[in-house]
């Protein structure tokens, strides 16, 4: 469908197309570049950890991650509020996903319902950041974690800069994974990245992202030495052209959540006076950076309706998320039934994405706010 407004638009400039002219005008090192590692020190740094390792998408990322922690079975709580790669990483890695609720606040996972869902199979939690907005109870979730002996991965595959009292997210656990998907906070097209200070964990993600080849030093493709190769492993690798973009992106990240900010500010001041929308979680402690800007409606009548009014009108809103509980294939593999977690499907009923990025006019925002205020009456 051809959106008046769309729920994203990609951020770019023409550095953004250079950076990646650059790689191909090169004619070599369009896998394993140079730009590579680059992209991995600039952003380690950006976030805080003292290792990022790069991914040709948040999902393996995410997949590596739990492999290089030995999560090969047993449980991971994670929450049914997110997309489906959170729960579908785990399965791939081995484990199961045990669901636990999100609190009505931030969308973050409730650490009194994780707290009931450990048992003696549980290896870790993992929390989501949800729509660029810190997870408010994540201290909570570390002492948790840290109580019963377990891994704390964060997801914050759509939270890249959000900050909780000026600590980044995706530096609380022991390891974390921010995406570059297209409608991400920067992207590459697609693309993701691990972030941790544990050494012994950045060097198996590094076996299993290429092939468990041990690295020589040298570049693979411009060496005659035969590698050795250690154990089994995927090509998860990014390429230098996605390096090289994410790298260019990085460099206007403040600017673009200080407009995404922007925004959802302009937003908020214009939806506040709906007595029947909430807007979005964020304060000066929890430093939000609306990758998603996401309200919420008294009840799922309404959430139909503004949405069905607005489609009419050629704007774009999407329900993030359904519960992955209610998904055919948990459903199918893992029993799970409706009723399991009310208050996650009580949340998602009610809730909707309104569209909101960097480039997205003031106007827009007016028309949109017109149309809800027209489905309103
Ligand atoms: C919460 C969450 N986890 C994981 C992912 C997976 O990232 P990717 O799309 O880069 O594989 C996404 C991205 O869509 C996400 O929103």
């Amino acid at each position: 469908m051809n959106w008046k407004i769309p729920l994203f638009e990609s951020y770019w400039e023409e550095d953004d197309v250079d950076s990646v002219a650059k790689v191909i005008r090169r004619g070599s090192y369009w896998a394993t570049g140079p730009e590579i590692e680059q992209l991995e020190r600039e952003i380690a740094k950006y976030v805080g950890t003292k290792y990022a390792l790069s991914f040709n998408s948040g999902t393996s990322a995410l997949h590596a991650d739990l492999l290089a922690h030995d999560i090969t079975d047993g449980e991971v709580i994670v929450p049914s509020f997110t997309f489906i790669s959170t729960a579908n990483a785990v399965v791939l890695a081995g484990a199961k996903p045990i669901f636990a609720e999100i609190e009505d606040g931030s969308y973050g996972l409730d650490s009194e319902s994780v707290k009931e869902k450990i048992t003696n199979k549980t290896k870790a939690v993992m929390p989501v950041h949800y729509g660029g907005g810190p997870c408010k109870e994540i201290k909570a979730l570390k002492e948790i974690a840290k109580d019963h002996n377990l891994l704390l991965i964060e997801d914050t595959a759509e939270s890249l800069g959000a900050k909780i009292n000026n600590k980044m997210v995706g530096t609380f656990g022991h390891s974390s994974m921010s995406s570059f998907c297209q409608n991400k906070i920067i992207t590459c097209g697609e693309g993701g990245v691990i972030f941790t200070d544990m050494k012994e964990i950045y060097q198996k993600l590094k076996l299993i992202r290429s092939h468990g080849r041990l690295e020589m030093g040298d570049d693979y493709f411009s060496t005659t030495k035969e590698p050795d190769y250690i154990q089994i492993g995927y090509n998860f690798r990014m390429s230098t052209i996605s390096a090289s973009l994410a790298s260019s992106q990085l460099k206007k990240i403040n600017k673009i959540i200080k407009l995404r900010r922007e925004k959802a500010n302009y937003f908020n001041k214009k939806l506040s006076k709906f007595g029947n929308i909430i807007t979005p979680f964020g304060s000066e402690d929890y430093y939000h950076v609306y990758q998603l800007y996401t309200i919420q409606l008294e009840d799922n009548k309404s959430r139909e309706k503004i949405q069905k009014y607005l489609e009419k009108a050629g704007i774009m809103t999407k329900v993030y998320f359904e519960p992955i509980h209610l998904k055919t294939f948990y459903k199918e593999k893992f029993n799970y039934r409706r009723g399991d977690l009310t208050e996650t499907e009580e949340i998602s009923k009610k809730v909707l994405t309104l569209p909101l990025y960097p480039t997205l006019s003031n106007d827009k925002i007016d028309h949109i706010v017109e149309k809800i205020e027209e489905c309103n009456r």
